[in-house]
């Protein structure tokens, strides 16, 4: 499905009903890494996942990237779909989007999924990183971001032993216009440092994080845990920053869970 927010294409999909769990991708993804969550988890609630403004089916404008601008999108995709308040699933990049949408739009978090992400802002040498890597994408195209990013996403064990899941992170990031991974990594360079605002978070919050996560690795989910007021946190074995396609079973469970009891 596709709409008209914020003067771009939106490419999202709403399946099944109840309580809504929407579904913010990492990068240099798209919605369809969420493909078995909502194939699984439709038949309980109403999942809807959205491809981010540069990625997948949505426009990939070549301007400036923000992740407010982001956040702006997914609540005005929300208006679109008359959902007022809703459950969130962020990964990584999907997180810090989920950072900026707090500080504007608080009132519509019924609750929080952080998932392999990060509160900090980056480093002086990853934003260095983020320039290098726009560079390598302008020069060399989506093919060489995922030579780079598939063993960063992945675990050693993963990449040896399910190709198809391989691939279909491989498609996924090769699918990705210059524009949008370019405007991304702009976008998650200038982010703000989202620990202030962890003590202020009061909506229900789950952390999850793949144990062999190392681009946002359990030390940066425990920060979140200890600060965030009581929030859970689940370290999940045999996966690392891709923890939803790694170990999607341990993955849905969380999020079952954690939504039956928001229900109560
Ligand atoms: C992601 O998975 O969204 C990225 O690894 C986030 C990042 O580069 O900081």
């Amino acid at each position: 499905m596709h709409t008209q927010v914020n003067n771009i294409t939106i490419g999202y999909s709403d399946q099944g009903t109840g309580l809504p769990i929407v579904f913010l991708h990492a990068f240099p993804l798209n919605r369809t890494m969420w493909a078995t969550q909502e194939r699984l988890l439709s038949s309980q609630f109403r999942i809807i996942t959205i491809d981010l403004r540069g990625h997948g089916e949505s426009d990939a404008p070549l301007w400036r990237y923000t992740l407010e601008q982001s956040a702006e999108d997914v609540s005005a995709l929300l208006d679109h779909l008359r959902i007022q308040r809703a459950l969130f699933v962020g990964l990584s990049m999907g997180g810090y989007i989920l950072f900026a949408f707090y500080r504007k739009y608080a009132a519509r978090v019924k609750g929080l999924i952080l998932a392999d992400t990060r509160a900090q802002a980056d480093t002086v040498e990853g934003i260095e990183g983020r320039f290098q890597m726009a560079q390598i994408a302008h020069k060399r195209g989506p093919a060489a971001i995922a030579d780079i990013m598939i063993p960063k996403l992945l675990s050693p064990a993963t990449v040896q032993t399910k190709p198809e899941l391989v691939q279909q992170v491989r498609a996924m990031i090769e699918n990705t216009q210059i524009s949008g991974i370019a405007g991304d990594l702009m976008a998650m360079a200038e982010r703000p440092d989202s620990v202030p605002l962890l003590r202020q978070i009061t909506s229900p919050t789950h952390i999850i994080v793949g144990e062999l996560d190392q681009a946002t690795p359990p030390s940066d989910a425990r920060l979140m845990a200890e600060q965030i007021p009581h929030a859970c946190l689940t370290i999940i074995p045999q996966a690392a920053h891709l923890a939803n396609l790694e170990q999607p079973e341990a993955f849905n469970q969380i999020i079952s869970t954690f939504a039956f009891n928001l229900k109560k």
